[in-house]
């Protein structure tokens, strides 16, 4: 269980590690929530491409905590998985198999990325673009690498020293992907600006509307979605529908005509949530003959 285990093994595409002394019951649990409902109701295909995304993400905060050279082959495979998913239309497979993910960062990362490429394709964007606003996702909280595991897994509130350390995460981020080079400015930019608002209170610059591109405020509004409806230890997760009303309530900070085209990727997700289960209990009906 020590860190540099668990960051082989999610490297290796882990969404669990338990320890060695883990009680048989304990580890049945775990295997029975792995294969379902999540693994059992993704379509196939999706389950690998989570698999191949997870591991590309590993191999890419490993290397970023380690200051090594960031792998341009792990963020094009992560990137390339999430994209054929979101083409695949079944973002809430995707969720259901991103809350699998043991590690808060992972999740927060697969669930970002997942968010962020159903949007892309929503919105109509072409290949590039789609592959920019991805990798950019992919990519938002890579300065998190190099935070103190104990302050970035600190159950319980921050203190305000904590907390200031946490808001360098966008500037350390940023600084890595120009050290490195080879990033493009749209990346570069989502990765210093995703906390930034439209009335200039967000960070670390008080940027304003206009200096805001539309790939930030994407990023930014999958960003405060994905920490909504994630699982902390201190709060409950939002559902879907009151983490949705937030978004529209921050009408001054986030690009209004977005937030609506967001509500729909989320709207299309339930409505293929829902077809699913009705598929899976028409075939559990024929198989045990009493569908009507
Ligand atoms: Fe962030
Ligand atoms: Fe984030």
């Amino acid at each position: 269980m020590s860190p540099r285990c668990q960051t082989q093994a999610n490297a290796l595409g882990a969404t669990a590690i338990l320890p060695a002394e883990t009680p048989r019951a304990v580890l049945l649990d775990k295997v029975d929530a792995m294969l379902g409902p999540g693994a059992a109701n993704a379509p196939a295909g999706l389950h690998r491409r989570f698999i191949a995304a997870s591991a590309a993400l590993g191999d890419l905060l490993d290397t970023a905590a380690s200051g090594g050279h960031l792998p341009a082959s792990a963020i094009d495979d992560s990137v390339e998985a999430l994209n054929r998913a979101a083409e695949g239309g079944d973002l809430d497979a995707w969720l259901d198999l991103v809350w699998q993910h043991d590690d808060a960062t992972y999740q927060h990362c697969l669930l970002v990325s997942g968010l962020a490429a159903a949007f892309a394709h929503r919105l109509g964007f072409g290949e590039a673009d789609r592959r920019l606003i991805t990798g950019a996702a992919v990519l938002h909280d890579i300065g998190k690498a190099r935070i103190p595991l104990d302050i970035l897994r600190k159950p319980g509130k921050l203190s305000a020293e904590e907390h200031e350390i946490i808001r360098q995460h966008p500037r350390i981020g940023h600084e890595m992907l120009t050290a490195q080079g080879g990033f493009a400015p749209m990346v570069l930019a989502a990765v210093l600006s995703h906390h930034e608002y439209l009335d200039g209170t967000g960070y670390p610059q008080g940027l304003r509307a206009g200096q805001i591109p539309d790939p930030v405020r994407i990023i930014t509004i999958c960003d405060i979605y994905a920490a909504l409806i994630e699982r902390r230890s201190y709060r409950a997760p939002k559902p879907p529908e009151e983490a949705y009303a937030i978004l529209v309530g921050m009408a001054e900070k986030l690009d209004l005509d977005l937030v609506r085209v967001f509500g729909e990727v989320i709207v299309a997700a339930s409505a293929a949530r829902l077809g699913r289960q009705a598929e899976a209990t028409t075939a559990s009906g024929r198989r045990t003959g009493t569908a009507a």
